[in-house]
């Protein structure tokens, strides 16, 4: 009998361990697992974005690509930078982007943390509360005025949305959107 059989298969399951570990470890590592958005959940976020959107729209954690690939399809005057920490999501989006490019749409690995904000029309986010309130003094600090911030299921705390909308699924999902208010003037 041949060898070839059991050992493919034994590689096969060693990938998928070894995928498997990595969802987990970077799960862990950042508080928010690779769940993808629904395609509801996406028609809704981009509903609320006008399709001649310009400038720079960040998809902050971008898991396998697919709101970062529906918002490059909506908004084609504009540059979609998504960020992924999670190396089988990201690599699965690569692929993605390899298979199916899309001219204004660039995938990036790595933490969202470490990039700058300040060049974003539009920041789009489905993370977790935890992030949330992280990110929210960097939006406050660095988002131009007028910014769009979307977001799945989490708000921003303190924050009032200029819209927002609860979706008629089982999780009766919210999206939110918010923009950002001009800042005071600072005090003589
Ligand atoms: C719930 S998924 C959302 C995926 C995709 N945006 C969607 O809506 O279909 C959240 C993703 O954010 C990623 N993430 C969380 N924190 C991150 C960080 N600091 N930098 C980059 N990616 C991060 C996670 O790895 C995860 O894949």
């Amino acid at each position: 009998m041949s060898a070839t059989g059991p050992l493919l298969l034994m590689l096969l399951w060693t990938v998928l361990l070894l995928g498997v570990l990595s969802i987990v470890v970077s799960t862990l590592r950042t508080g928010a697992p690779p769940m993808p958005s629904s395609p509801r959940v996406r028609r809704a976020l981009l509903a609320m974005l006008p399709g001649d959107t310009r400038g720079t729209v960040l998809d902050l954690g971008s898991g396998w690509g697919d709101v970062a690939f529906n918002l490059a399809d909506h908004c084609p005057e504009a540059r979609i930078v998504a960020y992924e920490l999670s190396w089988l999501p990201w690599l699965f989006s690569r692929l993605r982007q390899r298979l199916f490019p899309r001219a204004n749409l660039t995938l990036l690995h790595g933490d969202f943390f470490a990039a700058s904000f300040q060049d974003a029309a539009c920041v789009v986010c489905y993370l977790s509360p935890g992030i949330m309130k992280r990110l929210e003094p960097r939006f406050a600090a660095e988002l131009p005025v007028g910014a769009r911030i979307l977001s799945h299921t989490f708000g921003l705390r303190g924050w009032a949305p200029v819209r927002s909308v609860r979706l008629q699924d089982l999780y009766r999902t919210p999206v939110y959107l918010y923009e950002v208010p001009p800042r005071a003037p600072p005090r003589e």
